[in-house]
């Protein structure tokens, strides 16, 4: 979603930093990009329609030294993308970015056309702009202003604003959006997400709910929703710069996925998993009857194979929810019942609405999160950092597979707790868990066929087919695929194929089947017969080296055989290699698909 950059400073090329900063975050998917800056005591403001090359193609020849600008990439919701609905947006002596959504626009933008205001854009964002506006005629104070508008909006907003009577500040605040402050001694920014600063600093403050900022070259100020001025940490970022940057990988996403096993053997070494010390950090599950899990996308499929293996393994009823539907439907708890949130940003609005839902029922909540900070990692009971570090493509790799090995660390653990693990499984489970961060490695180095890419990049329709376990993976691997390559793809389970879908079987559709439970075979091996029976080309991924050779298989990638508790994040990758390549071969825009956004900040 929308990316915001600010800065106030020493003297220096503000479009450079502006633009930079706004590369990096490309990430959060956006359709148009801008920037305001002062120049002679002026606020000039360019923007672009489409890619951040479009906004540097009009600022090439500009070489301004400035000290204070904003800049910002925009995801469009209230009106579609074009240069006017564009941000910086400008109203009187107000120019301002925006990411969020104002709830109450119209109502407020019929207030100011009364008033006598009139609009360029279609978006909730001008409106802000109006609304300062307007209280300034009246009042001179900045802070008394913001307090006054922000308890005038409903919905959720990062702001950066600049006003024309006072360009020694650059003011900020944030309500359900994410914001930092970047500091140094004689620099300040506001940022949506670390890469975008880190250039300059890596020491940075986090808003909370409804603060106000405001920013000069030596200072930053906070205040609380009351007025009154608050210190908020400095905190650190492990962000490198290096972790910024793609090469030597033509793409984040394979930088990603090629990061996986190195990620996995960090993760098993920091919880300390298999030993004792493992369950000093981690909630005791063993007591809950029921889980829950909630979550969006990749997240909420990764829930999926927890479930799988929490049932399996820890004997706990689980279901998974999508966050979006969680919220508005009738949810049954008990004092046992214990809902695990999952998200890479820990920003999702979705996600983050139905932890407040749960928090005021009085539930036990527990969050798998990868952003430090974050507000689901900030709002839950307890947080169970992925510690996958900046995940930049927008599609998720490396973050997914760290929420699926921390759920099967969680399971492993519960089931422990609860005595259901004879020492012989336990120890086969240690082993493998020991060994896993190597053969993944091995597994990455060795790539996969690219004949299976390509038979998918020549498809229109791909199926996916798995049972249990093999079922929830495969929802992420057809994801992926769509995702990246914009082929459409569907999951189904192996044994509901021929209640109505098998009609869209036709002569050559490739039909991907993972195939890793050994109760399953079987069964499995004769959905792919009646697939094969209608036309269809049959992709085989399997830890059984044997059934490769079944005359249902076409293509067969086979996969060393582990724990099944730990066997999905040795497919997934695979299943991750396959979309990767398959959108190469169709010359996809892989790090940035079309209309996604990688933080989803808004319901
Ligand atoms: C977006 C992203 C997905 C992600 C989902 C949930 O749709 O494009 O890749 O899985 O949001 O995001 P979260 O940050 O909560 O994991």
């Amino acid at each position: 979603m929308c990316g915001i950059i600010g800065y106030i400073g020493k003297k220096q090329n503000v479009i450079d930093l502006l633009i930079n900063g706004l590369k990096s975050l490309e990430y959060r998917g956006y359709d148009s990009a801008g920037i305001a800056y002062l120049e002679q005591n002026e606020i000039k403001v360019i923007k672009a329609q489409g890619k951040i090359s479009s906004l540097e193609e009009k600022t090439k020849n500009l070489n301004v030294l400035s000290t204070l600008g904003i800049g910002h990439t925009r995801w469009a919701t209230h009106g579609k993308p074009s240069n006017e609905n564009s941000h910086p947006h400008r109203v009187g002596r107000v120019t301002l970015i925006h990411n969020g959504i104002i709830e109450n626009y119209q109502e407020l933008k019929e207030m100011l056309i009364k008033e006598g205001y009139t609009f360029q854009s279609q978006t909730d964002t001008e409106v802000v702009a109006g609304l300062l506006d307007f209280y300034l005629k009246q009042e001179n104070d900045k802070l008394t202003i913001l307090h006054q508008v922000i308890s005038m909006l409903k919905g959720s907003f990062a702001l950066g604003i600049i006003f024309d009577d006072d360009f020694n500040h650059l003011y900020a605040v944030r309500k359900d959006s994410p914001l930092i402050l970047g500091t140094t001694s004689n620099m300040n920014f506001i940022a949506s997400d670390i890469p975008a600063i880190i250039k300059y600093t890596n020491q940075y403050i986090l808003l909370e709910n409804k603060d106000i900022a405001i920013l000069s070259e030596e200072k930053i100020q906070v205040f609380d929703e009351n007025l009154n001025p608050v210190n908020r940490e400095k905190l650190t970022s492990p962000v490198s710069i290096e972790e910024a940057k793609k090469a030597p990988y033509e793409h984040f996403m394979l930088k990603e996925i090629m990061e996986e096993a190195t990620l996995l053997e960090k993760l098993y070494s920091l919880y300390g998993f298999g030993t004792p010390s493992f369950l000093e950090k981690l909630p005791d599950l063993s007591k809950y009857e029921k889980i829950h899990i909630v979550a969006c996308g990749s997240a909420m499929y990764a829930g999926l194979v927890g479930k799988y293996m929490m049932e399996e393994y820890a004997d706990i009823e689980t279901n998974v929810y999508v966050a979006s539907e969680y919220r508005y439907q009738k949810n049954f708890y008990s004092n046992k019942t214990l809902v695990i949130f999952i998200s890479q940003s820990g920003e999702t609005a979705d996600t983050i609405a139905c932890l407040r839902l749960v928090k005021q029922l009085g539930i036990d909540t527990l969050a798998l999160v990868n952003v430090y900070g974050s507000t689901i990692a900030r709002e839950v009971d307890k947080v169970l950092y992925l510690y996958a570090g900046v995940e930049i493509a927008v599609a998720t790799t490396k973050a997914y597979l760290l929420q699926v090995a921390l759920l099967s660390m969680l399971v492993y653990h519960t089931a422990l707790a609860k005595d259901l693990l004879s020492e012989e499984e336990q120890e086969k489970i240690k082993m493998s868990i020991l060994e896993l961060p190597k053969i993944l490695d091995e597994l990455l180095k060795k790539g996969i066929t690219y004949e299976a890419s390509q038979i998918l990049s020549k498809a229109s329709d791909v199926f996916f087919l798995g049972r249990g376990i093999d079922y929830a993976t495969s929802l992420e691997g057809s994801l992926k695929l769509k995702e990246i390559s914009y082929l459409h793809s569907e999951a189904y389970q192996a044994g509901e194929l021929k209640h109505g879908t098998i009609s869209l079987i036709e002569q050559g559709m490739p039909v991907v089947t993972i195939i890793t439970d050994e109760r399953l075979i079987d069964k499995t091996l004769s959905n792919m017969k009646e697939v094969k029976s209608r036309g269809a080309y049959n992709i085989l991924i399997t830890t059984k080296d044997w059934i490769s050779s079944d005359d249902s298989v076409d293509l067969a990638i086979t996969v060393k055989e582990v724990n099944p508790l730990v066997q999905s994040l040795l497919i997934v990758p695979i299943l991750q290699l396959l979309a990767y390549h398959t959108a190469k071969i169709k010359g996809c825009d892989i790090d940035q698909p079309r209309n996604l956004a990688k933080s989803v900040t808004v319901e």
